[in-house]
């Protein structure tokens, strides 16, 4: 995301807890690092102050609703007219409509709740976190990922409404085309209160429905 941004020609301050600053070294002299946890209010207020956007990871790692605790700071504290931009993953509906494959719901089910009996980390929470976002009348935008992939970009994904549309079928997106994607909806008003479902734009389900376009000469 760091570098999107950068491309794009954006100032960033960029918040990550003390043990992580090192991992910025290659943007040190370009960026501005807030060192702290995302869910500490403080830092995020300091962090978000005069941002035009806000990007957010939501993870929920740990047991202490770091992921609402995160949300809610940036809701509470990011100027007034500022774009919010959060990610998360298909596992989150906003309206109840998405429709998941047994594989996706048992993974959610599973998963969750042997890494909620490790303490490790408590998918209900990031749940709460989105809900927070959802019922607020800020102008947010949920980006929700598919699996994930390394790699490099192969452009800005494609998304739906929701999990369950064809295009989405192949459940696999470039983790720097997430970033792109969430960089890219700092600017696209179309997605202001959207919780859009994305999926890379080279894979084979996003080729197969994608919307013919008018044929270069
Ligand atoms: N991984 C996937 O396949 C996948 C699929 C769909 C959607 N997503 C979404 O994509 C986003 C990023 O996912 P990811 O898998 O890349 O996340 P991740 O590996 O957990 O890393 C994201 C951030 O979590 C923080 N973190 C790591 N361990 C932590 C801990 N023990 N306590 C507190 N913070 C900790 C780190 O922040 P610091 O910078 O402070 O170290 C890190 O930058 C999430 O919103 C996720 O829901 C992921």
């Amino acid at each position: 995301m760091i570098e999107h941004a950068l491309a794009r020609g954006y100032e960033v301050v960029g918040v990550c807890r003390e043990a992580s600053v090192p991992k910025l070294d290659r943007f040190a002299d370009r960026i501005t690092i807030v060192a702290g946890a995302t869910d500490d209010r403080e830092v995020v207020r300091r962090a978000v102050a005069g941002c035009d956007g806000v990007l957010t990871v939501l993870v929920p790692w740990g047991m202490q609703h770091y992921a609402s605790g995160t949300a809610q700071a940036v809701l509470d504290f990011a100027e007034p007219d500022a774009r919010l931009v959060f990610s998360c993953g298909w596992h989150i509906t906003r309206d109840g409509k998405d429709v998941y494959s047994r594989k996706l719901r048992a993974l959610v089910k599973v998963g969750g709740f042997l890494a909620r009996l490790a303490r490790v980390v408590d998918i209900d929470d990031q749940v709460e976190a989105c809900d927070r976002i959802f019922a607020s009348d800020r102008r947010w935008t949920v980006v929700r990922g598919s699996d994930l992939e390394e790699g490099d970009s192969e452009g800005l994904p494609v998304w739906a409404e929701h999990v369950g549309d064809p295009i989405l079928a192949s459940n696999l997106t470039r983790r720097i085309d997430f970033a792109l994607f969430m960089v890219a909806a700092l600017t696209d008003d179309a997605l202001v209160q959207q919780a859009p479902a994305i999926v890379g734009c080279r894979s084979a389900s996003a080729l197969r429905h994608a919307v013919p376009t008018a044929r270069a000469s």
